[in-house]
């Protein structure tokens, strides 16, 4: 509402979800039972659940309504049609192929492209971007600009990727061995941050001149177009989706995590300029995900992905969605939480590096932090450090991520005010103890995507 500060929720509640309420005692004893990662912990023992905003978002009485009239037909469905015909007129892209979620999209084109050994090159590749590549053979370089490994300083677009490293890389590794250059907006493992416009431009001007693809990974492009338009001179009076079918200008296709910005709990799509390469994804969706007019989903998830992808360009939605994780950083920072400064789309990331000066990142601070989130308050974060992204050399020692960040990610529409209120206070109990926290060791790791499914310990 103009000229009022309180930032209300433009919806109001009409079903509801018990959550249930747990003691310091007993999430001590659920934390050890889950051997100190949160990923291990059963829903029911959460009180706030910020571990993703993926899939989580609570969907509209237009998208149930839509649900009611999903089409299951095998193949030709109008469910498909109605999805088809949205994603077409947002991506301005020709071919389009539904997929269960954005990680079967990603196996589906990296596998692809990245067949003979290539280099992919990201502002910042998602984890399962970069285990989907890797596993594929291929290696996966990021390069965001130096801004946007500085926490504290204000810039206005940290997710931008360095175009200057890019052109050097493209000549290093040569045109033809760079499978795609891939532009995550908003770049979720680097804070959240926004892409802009300019940047876009730029890196697909340095893609044309060397022939290299170019793709957006594109599931929360609605609130990198909020950014854009609040931010970047000249889109002042442009509306955030036209900003949206802009960014898809320049890109030769996009992979697409539905459960972001669509507003739904499942689903995805591959949109694509090229013929050939469509068609060779295409038979590789048909052999893994299903038939052309489904991929991996039933007939409602497409009609309510179809709604959504509506819903979320709404000014009145953005404008909550944007400035409601603003509202929890700027408390958060008010109160001396050193995080990913300005706050980005999706999630507040806490700089737990900063946080636990007293912690070595082999001792892994963020997931430090995740558990003490927990145990104070029965909050579940996800750490995106070396935990996440640590490596290890040939000595067995950890080659640290770049960063030691914990992802406060805010499921769309499903929290209000009261329930932000309460995660300021348990900060004000993590700032009261952060002197005395201790690290932690991981015992038992798979080899691709650990921090799912990885066992800590105490020290
Ligand atoms: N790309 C980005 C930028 C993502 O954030 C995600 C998922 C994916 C691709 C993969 O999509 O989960 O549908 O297979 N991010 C979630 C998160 C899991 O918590 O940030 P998916």
């Amino acid at each position: 509402m103009e000229g009022f500060k309180t930032i209300i929720e433009p919806f109001k509640i009409k079903m509801v979800e018990p959550l249930y309420l747990t003691t310091y005692e007993e999430r001590k004893q659920f934390l050890k039972e889950a051997h100190y990662n949160p990923f291990l912990l059963t829903s029911e023992k959460v009180l706030i659940d910020f571990l993703t905003d993926s899939g989580t978002s609570a969907m509209s009485d237009r998208q149930w309504a839509g649900m009611m009239m999903g089409d299951e037909s095998y193949a030709g469905s109008s469910s498909w049609q109605h999805m088809e015909r949205v994603v077409k007129d947002l991506t301005g892209h020709t071919y389009i192929l539904p997929t269960h979620q954005g990680r079967a999209a990603e196996r589906i084109l990296y596998s692809y492209l990245g067949r003979g050994g290539k280099t992919f090159i990201s502002n910042t590749h998602f984890d399962t971007t970069r285990a989907n590549i890797e596993f594929s053979g291929s290696e996966a370089i990021d390069i965001p600009v130096q801004e946007g490994l500085d926490t504290e300083t204000y810039f206005p677009f940290k997710g931008n990727l360095d175009v200057i490293k890019l052109e050097q890389l493209i000549n290093e590794k040569t045109p033809e061995k760079v499978g795609a250059v891939i532009v995550t907006v908003t770049n979720n493992s680097g804070g959240g941050q926004p892409v802009s416009m300019q940047n876009m431009k730029d890196v697909s001007a340095i893609c044309k001149k060397y022939n290299v693809l170019l793709l957006l990974d594109c599931c929360r492009v609605a609130e990198n177009a909020y950014f854009i338009k609040h931010r970047e001179a000249g889109y002042e009076n442009r509306t955030y989706k036209d900003i949206a079918q802009e960014l898809f200008s320049y890109a030769d296709g996009s992979v697409m995590s539905a459960k972001k910005d669509a507003l739904v709990n499942m689903g995805g799509f591959l949109s694509l300029k090229d013929k050939a390469l469509s068609d060779a994804c295409k038979n590789l969706l048909i052999i893994t995900e299903g038939f052309a007019t489904y991929g991996g989903l039933s007939g409602r998830d497409m009609e309510a992905i179809a709604i959504g992808l509506g819903e979320v360009f709404e000014p009145d939605y953005l404008h909550y969605r944007i400035r409601s994780t603003a509202f929890l950083g700027d408390k958060l920072r008010a109160m001396g939480v050193p995080l990913m400064w300005p706050v980005g789309g999706h999630a507040v990331y806490i700089d737990a590096k900063k946080l636990y000066p007293n912690i070595p990142v082999n001792q892994y601070p963020g997931q430090a932090l995740v558990c003490e989130l927990y145990l104070e308050g029965g909050i579940r974060t996800v750490e995106i450090g070396s935990v996440m992204f640590g490596k290890y050399n040939e000595q067995h020692e950890l080659i640290p991520a770049s960063m030691e960040l914990v992802r406060l990610a805010i499921p769309r529409r499903v929290y209000t005010q009261s329930h932000i209120e309460y995660v300021i206070e348990v900060f004000e109990k993590i700032m009261a103890k952060r002197e005395h926290v201790k690290g932690l060791k991981i015992v038992e790791e798979p080899e691709f995507l650990r921090h799912f499914t990885c066992k800590c310990e105490r020290l």
